[in-house]
């Protein structure tokens, strides 16, 4: 009996040096402290033994278990504090700043169609859009500009085929938005008040203020007595909201074949404040400003009254109704408001450009 009793705990102990885990330490207790462990049974079973060996069995029996419970709770010691440790270790600290995670914002091509819209927008103007490849009859026939018509060298541009079951048909990317106020005054009767935002194309070299793809939005509004006036006073509340109350605004006599009379809108620039002064330079030079080139006004976009050739074209009576209409670009509107100086910028996808916005 005694030599049972010593083997116990010499398994005991060598399985206890081991265990690396609470669960594995929890099975050794019930193993060899429990209720149906060897120990215990030998302890219970002591009445059995005769009394001359009783003795000293059971007082080494008591004694080997209270060295196991000693053990064991030095050893359940030890494994909690190494889990303290690896609590210290993986602990998290919600006190640390975040990482900044990389959010993206509005292009500022984007943001400027925005600004322009909404202006017109709390002035009651519908936002209307188009296709961006579109037919001649739209972007030219219908605005008054004939095939040969001079006023089309100025807006040349690439032309696709249309494919159909019995041929193929010329269509050209849209050089204006303006075919758009053919488009909705063919599906709508007057009063109109749109405004177009929207991509189109030229056959332009790219250099600092010129790209052969950019951004315009148009205006139109037709209705019964709509004159000149009311196309001077929505542009000029459209600028001064857009640009400021400070600047000066000028109309000044221009041509577009969809429109009669034509004006071109200026504004005083931007840069030199309409000075048209010359600056002095670092080092002492007179020099023109660079923006307007020293005259002191800056184009910002072409207008005019609705050309009655446009309402025949499209089936209203150029008798009954009037109309105004306009049309701007957008790259050189942010341009001259951000003081952005070279168009390229708004295509080039420069993180350190867009970011600014
Ligand atoms: N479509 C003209 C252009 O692209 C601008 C314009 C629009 C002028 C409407 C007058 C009226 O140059």
């Amino acid at each position: 009996m005694l030599d049972q009793v010593e083997e116990v705990a010499s398994q005991a102990n060598a399985e206890l040096q081991k265990i690396s885990s609470p669960e594995e330490l929890e099975a050794w207790r019930v193993r060899y402290l429990g209720r149906k462990s060897k120990l215990n049974n030998i302890l219970r079973s002591l009445s059995d033994v005769p009394i001359e060996e009783r003795k000293a069995l059971g007082a080494r029996a008591n004694q080997i278990r209270s060295s196991l419970e000693s053990s064991f709770s030095a050893r359940k010691d030890t494994l909690e504090s190494s889990a303290t440790v690896s609590l210290e270790r993986d602990k998290i600290d919600v006190s640390l700043p975040g990482e900044p995670c990389q959010t993206g914002r509005i292009h500022p091509t984007t943001k400027t169609i925005k600004e322009i819209c909404n202006i017109f927008v709390s002035m009651g103007f519908q936002v209307a859009e188009g296709p961006q490849v579109e037919w001649e009859h739209y972007n030219f026939e219908a605005l008054n500009m004939p095939a040969e018509h001079p006023a089309r060298d100025g807006f040349a541009t690439l032309w696709v085929d249309y494919h159909t079951p019995t041929g193929a048909r010329p269509m050209l990317m849209r050089t204006h938005t303006s075919p758009v106020q053919v488009r909705v005054m063919e599906k709508r009767k007057p009063p109109i008040r749109i405004i177009v935002p929207g991509r189109v194309f030229r056959r332009e070299t790219t250099d600092a203020t010129h790209l052969p793809m950019f951004y315009q939005v148009e205006g139109l509004v037709v209705d019964e007595g709509v004159t000149f006036a009311h196309l001077k006073g929505t542009l000029e509340y459209f600028i001064r909201t857009l640009f400021g109350e400070k600047l000066k605004i000028r109309f000044r006599p221009s041509f577009f074949p969809f429109t009669e009379p034509s004006a071109e809108d200026d504004i005083s620039c931007v840069i030199c404040g309409g000075s048209a002064n010359e600056r002095r330079t670092a080092n002492d030079e007179r020099r023109k400003c660079p923006v307007c080139g020293g005259k002191g006004w800056l184009e910002i976009l072409g207008a005019g009254m609705v050309n009655p050739k446009v309402f025949e074209a499209v089936g209203y009576d150029p008798k009954k109704v009037t109309g105004l209409a306009f049309g701007m670009g957008v790259e050189r509107i942010a341009m001259l408001k951000y003081g952005i100086n070279d168009i390229r910028l708004f295509c080039e996808n420069d993180v350190r450009f867009l970011r600014q916005f």
